[in-house]
């Protein structure tokens, strides 16, 4: 089948979370078999269109609310990621150096959109899918069906995945002219909560809903940030899919960006190197059990509550734990820990800012990584830490909940906990570290045992295969 995957990110082309590496990963293994898939995506101004060579494929033009702008699709011409790549270049919207945040985002987007659809609108032929990823593609469902321009297309099944329904894009109805002209009585197919809504649009446009874990779809029937309703209503044509992993990428033996490579048989002896190396880099103790945090430092991911956490458990066990975390994100919470750092440098140091090779480094270097999360989709992060057999501790939600067993439990092998709160988490520090000095044989049994657990691509991306296929 021939599957067009829409989206704001890809790894390694343009990557802010997780949406990068799944976009990245998924057309790959699908293709691995035997389907066709490709990726669209928009022409940021990256690292990897400098070093990378292209062909343009297309070129046209198009209107959006007076504004009258070209666009340009290029490929890359060796399809050394596994798929097809295609770039859409919007001179003054698309061709930025970040992915988004951006005052006229919106615009940037609606774009992206016309353009895709007004360019797989001139194939000769139909692709079998369109599958579009989170609010930023959000509107192709609707475009597809909807507008007058793009009805050629209105017979093409659409996938639209949830990555991350917190994020809507909604906007006032001053702004519909941002639209290709549509059918107007069929507005009621972009509108939620008195304002359009991508996200929402595309949950009642589109032919398949799918969520990156089965327990977020669960979640969102009560809790989608005020998608709820429409979440029950739709059930019928939901399913979740927990996502994978690109093995290829995510592999201690192989890791480019790692000091010593390993794998589950010197798990032990590797892992202390890259500990070693981290530790010297961060003026951290060695000995101690070093707790990492990955990601985006924000109120989702409850990365607030980790500077009050971080003191307290230092406090508590006496200062036997190190902390080291990388992101970037809410001023206030970047300020609060580089505070921490200040007042108990030696037991904590932070990296903020995006490293994608210290984030490999990390995995494999520390003994625990904590995920505190109020809303996981999926996660990734937990993953990628089982893999590098670091233990994870995360709160019992969404994928977290779907991928990691407590060590209480029969074979268990990760720290569960509840609340994300200072005191759920001071409590799970207690029991890593209660494990990482007393326990050392529970310890070394659930390393192995994580480190052979397969969240491969492969298992997942045959559950595409089977919902693209329910709708040929
Ligand atoms: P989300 O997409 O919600 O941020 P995921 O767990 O799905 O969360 O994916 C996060 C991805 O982004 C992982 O690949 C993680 O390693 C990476 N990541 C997050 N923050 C950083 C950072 N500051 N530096 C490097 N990689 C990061
Ligand atoms: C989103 C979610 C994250 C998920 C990722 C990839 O960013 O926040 O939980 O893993 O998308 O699907």
């Amino acid at each position: 089948m021939e599957i067009i995957h829409v989206s704001a990110e890809c790894y390694p082309v343009a990557k802010a979370g997780g949406l990068g590496d799944v976009v990245g990963a998924l057309p790959k293994y699908l293709n691995q078999l035997g389907h066709n898939a490709k990726v669209v995506m928009p022409m940021y101004r990256t690292k990897f269109l400098a070093a990378n060579e292209w062909e343009v494929v297309h070129e046209s033009h198009q209107d959006m609310d007076g504004y009258h702008f070209k666009y340009a699709v290029i490929r890359e011409k060796t399809n050394k990621l596994g798929f097809e790549l295609y770039l859409v270049d919007i001179y003054g919207l698309l061709d930025r150096d970040k992915i988004y945040g951006y005052d006229d985002d919106t615009d940037r987007f609606v774009a992206f959109q016309t353009a895709v659809c007004d360019w797989i609108a001139s194939w000769s032929h139909k692709p079998d899918v369109i599958h579009c990823h989170d609010h930023h593609t959000g509107f192709i469902p609707f475009m597809l069906k909807h507008c007058f321009a793009f009805q050629r297309l209105a017979d093409v099944p659409t996938v639209f995945t949830i990555h991350n329904g917190q994020y809507q894009g909604q906007f006032g109805w001053e702004r519909s002219n941002l639209l290709p002209a549509y059918d107007s009585y069929k507005w009621g197919m972009l509108e939620w909560n008195n304002a359009i809504n991508p996200l929402a649009s595309a949950v009642k446009c589109c032919w398949k809903v799918t969520t990156v874990s089965p327990s977020y779809l669960d979640e969102l029937r009560y809790q989608a940030a005020g998608l709820e309703f429409l979440m029950q209503y739709e059930q019928g044509k939901c399913v979740g899919i927990l996502n994978g992993i690109d093995n290829d990428v995510w592999n201690p033996s192989t890791d480019t960006f790692l000091p010593r490579n390993y794998d589950e048989h010197d798990a032990k002896e590797g892992k202390r190197k890259n500990k070693k190396e981290l530790c010297q880099t961060f003026n951290l103790d060695p000995e101690k059990p070093l707790i990492t945090f990955i990601g985006r430092l924000v109120g989702e991911k409850a990365a607030d509550v980790l500077p009050d956490a971080i003191r307290s458990s230092i406090y508590h066990y006496h200062g036997n734990v190190n902390f080291l975390i990388l992101g970037s994100g809410e001023p206030d919470v970047e300020g609060r820990l580089q505070e921490v750092q200040s007042q108990l440098g030696g037991f904590v140091n932070t990296y903020i800012g995006y490293n994608e090779g210290l984030s490999h480094l990390l995995y494999a270097g520390a003994d625990f990584l904590l995920m505190p999360s109020r809303v996981e989709p999926c996660g990734l992060n937990q993953m990628y830490a089982l893999r590098y057999g670091t233990v994870p501790m995360v709160r019992s939600t969404g994928g977290l909940k779907d991928t990691v067993k407590d060590f209480g439990d029969w074979q268990g092998f990760g720290i569960r906990f509840n609340h994300a709160d200072v005191a759920d988490v001071t409590n799970s520090v207690g029991r890593a570290v209660d494990l990482y000095y007393n326990k050392r044989d529970l310890f070394t049994w659930m390393r192995s045992y994580m480190m052979h657990i397969d969240h491969s691509w492969e298992a997942s991306a045959g559950e595409y295969v089977s919902v693209y296929e329910s709708l040929a």
